[in-house]
C-alpha cells in the first residue's frame, strides 16, 4: 500500500485513497479492499480512456480523456479526473459528472506529472507527459 493509491469496495462501490499510510488493511463491508490498478493502453475498447495532457507555451496544460473524447452518459462517465505531480507532492482532484466534457486544466504546471481517470464501468486509467 502507498501514498495516493485508490481502493474499491467490491460489495458497496466505495473508493478511497491513501493520503498517509499508516499500514493498516482497508476493510469496507465486511471485506478488505481492492486495489485499483490503472491501465497505460487501450485495449480493444471503441471508447478512449488514456489521459491525453497537453502543455502549452504559456505553462497552462490540459488533460482529456481520451484521445477521442469518453462519453459521459448516466449509465457509462468518467466522474473523476486526478493529476499527480512525478514526486507525489502535488495532488489535483476533479469531479465531472454526466453531461461534462471529460477535461481538467491546470495553470502554470512546470513539473512532470501524470494524470489518472476513473470510468464507472472501466475502471481506472493512466497517462503521463513525459
Ligand atoms: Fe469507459
Amino acid at each position: 500500500m502507498e501514498k495516493l493509491d485508490l481502493y474499491k469496495c467490491s460489495v458497496c462501490g466505495n473508493i478511497v485513497q491513501i493520503i498517509i499510510n499508516g499500514g493498516g488493511e482497508l476493510i469496507c463491508c465486511g471485506k478488505p479492499m481492492e486495489k485499483l490498478e490503472a491501465k497505460t493502453f487501450e485495449e480493444s475498447l471503441t471508447e478512449k480512456h488514456v489521459p491525453v495532457i497537453t502543455s502549452f507555451e504559456n505553462g497552462d496544460c490540459e488533460i482529456r480523456v481520451g484521445e477521442i473524447l469518453h462519453p459521459m452518459t448516466q449509465e457509462h462517465y468518467i466522474p473523476f479526473i486526478q493529476t499527480i505531480s512525478k514526486d507525489k507532492n502535488n495532488v489535483q482532484l476533479k469531479f465531472l459528472h454526466p453531461g461534462e466534457e471529460p477535461k481538467m486544466y491546470l495553470h502554470k504546471i512546470s513539473e512532470k506529472l501524470y494524470a489518472r481517470e476513473y470510468c464507472n464501468l472501466h475502471g481506472l486509467w493512466e497517462g503521463n507527459n513525459d
